[in-house]
């Protein structure tokens, strides 16, 4: 087993450990029971419980490493860094819904290297790791096929760290384009449905480095299209993000302003081998 191999086994552990601690301490449906960090932007008592975890246990198997986490935004320096967001999709958390995850992602070298995406509510787990393949509880997904936005679904994301104008474009874009709207809560859930190829891409004017590590992984190894977010400051400031199934990948570029490097649009091949399963999956 190889460095990245041994991480991505570690990763799906804890992150599955860590989602069942998220779910001991979630929420009964009702009004959020959480605080707010600004407006709606929310912290749970589970929030801070997970990230402690994760940021242990990650220092104890791998001490050489790196870490960044949301909340406690305590960094270790390392080649290798982990990045993780305790419970993305916080603002459905808070209500007792299902639509969040434990993220737990590895970055290096301006690359991310391998993301698990753990969603104990939905009992589903995405994993990855770079030229190992992307799985969902363990089968090997790839990004959709469509060709045609107005074929297509589409997450527009939000948040109120950017003005609502935005965002209100584009939606109407969206819809214009033919295809069906979606916000969900969670940047990572979303991206990771464009990565299994329910939804056709993911788009949002602004996103933080630990809503997207993981997931980043999972999508380049399933075949989706993505934007360069870890280019210009990505890493520290945060950036745009789109993601795409190959097909729509220029019209959702043209769309969103949000450009995707030229190699990764076109229409979709499934060359023989292209879906692989990591052995830590397998
Ligand atoms: C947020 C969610 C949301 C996205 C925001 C994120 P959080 O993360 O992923 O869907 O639109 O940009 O900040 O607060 O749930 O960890």
């Amino acid at each position: 087993m190889n460095a990245l191999e041994r991480r991505l086994d570690v990763a799906l552990q804890l992150a599955e450990r860590a989602g069942a601690l998220a779910m001991s301490l979630r929420p009964p449906p009702g009004a959020a029971v959480a605080t707010l960090k600004s407006a709606q932007d929310w912290l749970t008592e589970a929030d801070g419980a997970v990230e402690a975890f994760l940021s242990r246990h990650l220092a104890e198997a791998f001490p050489e490493d790196g870490f960044q986490g949301e909340e406690t935004g305590s960094g270790r320096a390392g080649a290798l860094r982990w990045v993780v967001d305790p419970i993305d999709g916080t603002s459905n958390f808070a209500r007792g819904a299902s639509r969040w995850c434990v993220s737990v992602g590895l970055v290096g070298d301006g690359e991310a290297l391998l993301g698990v995406l753990a969603a104990p509510a939905l009992g589903e787990v995405f994993a990855a790791r770079k030229g190992g393949g992307a799985t969902l509880n363990g089968v090997a997904i790839r990004a959709a096929r469509t060709q045609d936005l107005a074929r297509g679904i589409v997450e527009v994301g939000w948040s109120p760290r950017r003005p609502n104008a935005p965002f209100h474009d584009l939606a109407q874009k969206v819809m214009a384009a033919g295809a069906m709207l979606r916000a969900g809560g969670s940047g990572a859930m979303g991206l990771a449905d464009v990565a299994a190829g329910r939804m056709d891409a993911y788009v949002e004017v602004h996103i933080n480095l630990w809503d997207v590590a993981a997931a980043l992984a999972i999508l380049s190894e399933a075949g989706a299209a993505t934007s360069d977010f870890l280019g210009r400051n990505g890493m520290l400031d945060g950036n745009p993000i789109l993601a795409a199934a190959p097909g729509v990948a220029d019209a959702m570029a043209e769309m969103s302003g949000i450009p995707i490097p030229a190699r990764q649009t076109g229409p979709f091949t499934d060359a023989p081998g292209s879906i692989r399963v990591s052995p830590a999956q397998s």
